[in-house]
């Protein structure tokens, strides 16, 4: 099987990677800017690397779509503080770019594995979201942040109207604020930007406050990041057809924790680890209001459940990793690759 991944070094193409190579019938093909996250796997006799950009180097594109058998287009701006500081890049990369491999699937007859996002489901008010009964909730057009959502929303209709009129072969998964190693870079140049988790551990080894924004109270539900892989192999394996034509939720509905839990769970966490240890205590939470923090175009979500009985009945997929769990695993790794940066 030639899986084509564009954005192979983000945070799910890179831990795809891992988890692909294993299987001997797997080869990859793989479109990046950058190749830090997957250097130990560039020199695998399987996997077939070369750094660019999907909005200029389309001629490799093309050709690779034709030859590969699963298309996974992953490259997006998935951060916050970018739909709100750069609403029309958000779009022009998430929406116009991936517009054309989508439609380059249908051309091609090819099977499309695309990223949706829990963000689709915007402000909905029920206590679960279900992927095919969920009415979707946006704010007004001068909240920009839900551009992404309604972006990625969009092409999800478009996909699925190209299954309807077209007989394009898809699976739209939806992410749940998948979490672990590798999902924004710990020292982060840019102050504030990174997505929670990781700002969090930031903040700490920087000698920051951490930042609740609004009290914390909002929910979500953290998805270890291998709990995720392991749901995406299945929809790419596609045993008997099982994912083909269909929606996934892959969250962790048994993790859901407001943010400010996760800043207590993290700290008492960081509290173990004996370089972590006197950072941790130092650190002092403050509650900072979403306005000053984000600016006037941001809006959040209160709670974020996913109903995952899709997953399960067709995947046979199932979360097993607790949050505390996955925290450990995501600060091992930085402790093992950044200690000397930090110390
Ligand atoms: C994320 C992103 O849009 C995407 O990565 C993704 O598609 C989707 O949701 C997902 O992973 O399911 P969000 O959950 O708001 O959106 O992402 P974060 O930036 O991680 O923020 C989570 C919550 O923490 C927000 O309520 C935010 O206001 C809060 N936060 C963030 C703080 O309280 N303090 C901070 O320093 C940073």
């Amino acid at each position: 099987m030639k899986v084509l991944i564009l954005g192979v070094n983000g945070f799910i193409g890179s831990a795809l990677v891992e988890n692909l190579l294993k299987k001997e019938h797997v080869s990859i093909y793989g479109m990046d800017m950058d190749h830090d996250k997957i250097k130990e796997f560039l020199s695998h006799p399987r996997m077939n690397f070369v750094e660019g950009d999907i909005t200029i180097n389309k001629e490799w594109i093309h050709y690779h779509i034709k030859k590969c058998d699963v298309i996974l287009p992953l490259v997006a701006i998935a951060t916050p503080s970018v739909y709100v500081s750069d609403p029309l890049r958000v779009f022009e990369l998430d929406f116009e770019a991936n517009l054309e491999l989508v439609r380059q699937c249908v051309q091609h007859k090819k099977r499309l594995i695309f990223p949706s996002t829990s963000e689709v489901y915007g402000m909905s008010s029920e206590s679960e979201f279900k992927e095919e009964s969920t009415n979707f909730v946006l704010g007004p057009i001068s909240k920009q942040r839900w551009i992404y959502s309604c972006s990625k929303q969009l092409l999800d209709r478009v996909i699925y109207a190209y299954g309807v009129q077209h007989d394009l072969q898809y699976s739209i998964f939806r992410p749940f604020n998948w979490i672990g190693p590798k999902l924004d870079h710990i020292l982060t140049p840019k102050e504030g930007s990174s997505r929670v988790l990781t700002q969090f551990i930031s903040d700490v080894l920087k000698h920051q406050k951490i930042k609740l924004v609004d009290g914390g109270e909002q929910k979500r539900s953290f998805t270890d990041i291998d709990d995720g892989i392991d749901a995406l192999v299945r929809i790419i394996e596609n045993k008997d057809g099982c994912a083909t034509r269909r929606i996934f939720n892959i969250g962790n509905p048994n993790n859901n924790y407001s943010i400010k839990e996760l800043a207590t769970v993290l700290l008492d966490t960081l509290k173990n680890y004996p370089f972590f240890k006197d950072k941790a205590d130092k650190t002092i939470i403050e509650i900072v209001k979403s306005h000053d923090h984000y600016g006037q175009f941001y809006q959040d979500i209160q709670n974020r459940t996913p109903s995952i009985e899709q997953a399960q009945t067709y995947l046979g997929w199932s979360p097993k990793i607790g949050l505390k769990e996955s925290l450990i695993k995501t600060l091992d790794y930085h402790l093992s690759h950044l200690d000397h940066s930090l110390a």
